[in-house]
């Protein structure tokens, strides 16, 4: 085995110890400073988070380069998803009270309306609101359609505890509005672009997509446990044309998910081995539609993502290829210089526990030609095929992948400063801490990724035997109809068409234009389906024999309703 040195958070200068005592060592002092750290940033009463409101999570105390003195709905929701874990498991009883807040807390953030909108305009996609729970005004990269995803997922799994021990009182009459709000907001809304969980790239992300159909399918499912079967169908339709869309990530040939569709990026990004923490069900198997941390996709992408920063940061050099090392974002980090992050390493080692526990639940390893080289790592005379527990393959792969596991836990060890506190980063060339300190998140990392070491399962969330459907709707999103009426006059042999700025209009193209119908001339009509929630700008045109005139500047606008139709009654420019 190897032996690494680890010193720091126990002082026991000069002892060596194995890599597995060693982070148990580690894991057994830095469980209670993680747990304290992340409550120290809750208000109204957390030490290091004075001003916030009752069940508001500061992202981290840091008030100068960075300040991250704010609340996130992405943060926020991801550490409430860990204590409402802890409390609904068993772990920790004492934290009801803390739940009770963080609800109430949220109910109000979700009314405030923000630069995105208003509750009913889409300013559920604002990702972050000043700590006594008003809106920050600055600019921002705005929307983020992950947060009202991972706010409902925690409400839900706290509902179903709740559901589980006789209060259906306070799920349909307190939880349920907050949830739905969140989870229509998902419905209508996650086929348009969103800033990425980094804040960065306007596209469409792999996280917010993965998060977005995990929220969907426990909604829908939540609904029917309560009775609110009137959005049933639209969610179940909505997730499965999302879980649609999370296929197309997927990038077949090098083996990695493309964490955004957007950005110039090479794609290897944290943000995929998160979405596939954080949509964990251990009762879907190794199951690939949905990323499960042991599915062949998801393990290959591991491997990509990893390697990806072997070269890159100094800390990392003379590791060897089949070792853990410090990760990042992403390779192209420039952020405080880009360095490694301790919530995307020990998401990496969480991944693999995740995946631990799901061979032994399933009883076996498959491995395909897909993940064939993340075994390679670790047995190089691998082939593809089922391992059952029973085979010494099984015992040497499930080893070694421990191993390897702990080797993340161990580097994020290595670089924890002695008194425990967890920031955002540690320096790629120095190791020390960097960044925003005492970051809320990292402290829930650690909490999840501990616990997955020692054997926790988290809810499931009705992953199990989902399907992607044959084929994906060209307009997956929600829709409405239009009718467009126009008045013109027009000569023998003259028709008007319709063109404009989305495909269901034919993105600008005159030669594929709507025809109006001339019925009831000189008004020209047209019936056609849009996305809904949506701007369109659009023209109509004439072709006369092939001649094509354009209307006047400017182009013609309309923002389509959530759902419902539209009527348009204009006049030729
Ligand atoms: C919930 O109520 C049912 C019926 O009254 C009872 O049998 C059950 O023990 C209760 N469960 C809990 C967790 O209180
Ligand atoms: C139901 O849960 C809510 C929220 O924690 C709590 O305030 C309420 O007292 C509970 N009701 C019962 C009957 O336990
Ligand atoms: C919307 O969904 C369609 C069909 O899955 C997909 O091609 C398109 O990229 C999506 N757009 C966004 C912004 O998510
Ligand atoms: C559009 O739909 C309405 C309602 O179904 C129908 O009355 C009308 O004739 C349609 N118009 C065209 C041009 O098809
Ligand atoms: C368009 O005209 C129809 C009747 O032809 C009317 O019902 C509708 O309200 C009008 N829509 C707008 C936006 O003016």
């Amino acid at each position: 085995m190897r032996v690494i040195q680890f010193t720091a958070a126990l002082g026991f200068v000069g002892t060596v110890f194995s890599q597995s005592s060693t982070v148990d060592s580690f894991i057994a002092a830095e469980s209670p400073i993680a747990k304290a750290g992340l409550l120290a940033n809750i208000g109204p009463s957390g030490s290091k988070s004075a001003g916030a409101k009752a069940g508001v999570v500061i992202a981290s105390p840091s008030t100068v380069n960075p300040n991250y003195l704010y609340t996130w709905i992405r943060d926020s929701s991801l550490v409430f998803k860990t204590i409402i874990d802890q409390y609904t498991l068993g772990t920790d009883s004492s934290l009801r009270g803390q739940i009770d807040n963080f609800i109430n807390a949220e109910s109000i953030i979700q009314q405030v309306s923000n630069p995105s909108g208003t509750i009913s305009t889409g300013g559920l996609g604002e990702p972050k609101f000043n700590i006594d729970e008003t809106a920050f005004t600055g600019s921002w990269g705005r929307p983020q359609r992950d947060g009202p995803a991972l706010r409902s997922t925690a409400m839900i799994t706290f509902a179903n505890w709740l559901l589980d021990n006789n209060n259906s009182t306070f799920v349909t009459n307190t939880l349920w509005p907050i949830i739905k709000l969140d989870l229509d907001y998902v419905a209508n809304s996650w086929n348009q672009t969103s800033f990425d969980l980094w804040e960065e790239i306007s596209s469409s992300s792999f996280f917010t997509t993965a998060v977005q159909h995990r929220s969907l399918r426990e909604g829908s499912a939540l609904a029917t446990r309560i009775g609110q079967t009137s959005v049933v169908s639209g969610y179940n339709t909505q997730a499965d044309n999302v879980l649609c869309f999370l296929q197309s990530y997927w990038n077949p040939s090098a083996g990695y998910v493309t964490a955004n569709t957007g950005g110039g990026r090479s794609g290897k990004d944290s943000n995929t081995i998160l979405a596939s923490i954080h949509t964990w069900d251990i009762a879907a198997g190794c199951d690939a539609a949905t990323f499960q941390p042991c599915s062949d996709k998801a393990l290959s992408n591991l491997k990509v993502y990893v390697d990806s920063f072997r070269s890159i940061y100094p800390i990392n050099s003379g590791i060897a290829s089949t070792s853990a090392v410090a990760t990042g974002r992403y390779p192209e980090d420039v952020y405080f210089n880009g360095n490694p992050w301790y919530l995307c390493t020990l998401a990496v080692a969480e991944q693999l526990y995740d995946a631990l526990l799901t061979w032994n639940s399933v009883g076996s390893i498959t491995v395909t030609s897909t993940s064939l080289p993340f075994f390679q790592q670790f047995s190089s005379s691998i082939t593809a095929g089922t391992y059952a527990s029973s085979t010494s393959t099984y015992s040497t792969l499930t080893a070694a992948i421990k191993t390897y596991a702990d080797g993340f836990v161990a580097i994020v060890a290595k670089y924890t400063p002695s008194a425990g506190g967890l920031a955002e980063q540690f320096d790629k060339s120095s190791g020390a801490a960097l960044s925003a300190a005492d970051l809320t998140w990292s402290y829930a990392s650690a909490l999840t990724a501990f616990g997955a070491r020692a054997g926790v399962i988290t809810a499931s969330w009705g992953a199990k035997g989902v399907k992607v459907p044959t084929t994906c709707a060209p307009n997956a999103g929600p829709t409405v109809t239009a009718t467009f009426n126009v008045q013109a006059t027009t000569q023998l042999g003259e028709n008007i068409y319709i063109t404009g700025s989305v495909g269901a209009l034919q993105n600008w193209s005159p030669d594929n234009a709507l025809l109006l119908s001339s019925a009831n001339y000189p008004t020209w009509s047209l019936n056609v389906t849009l996305p809904a929630s949506t701007s369109i700008e659009y023209k109509y045109i004439r072709k006369l024999y092939g001649q094509v005139t354009w209307e006047s500047d400017p182009n013609n606008q309309v923002t389509t309703p959530a759902s419902g139709g539209i009527v348009q009654n204009d006049t030729w420019r």
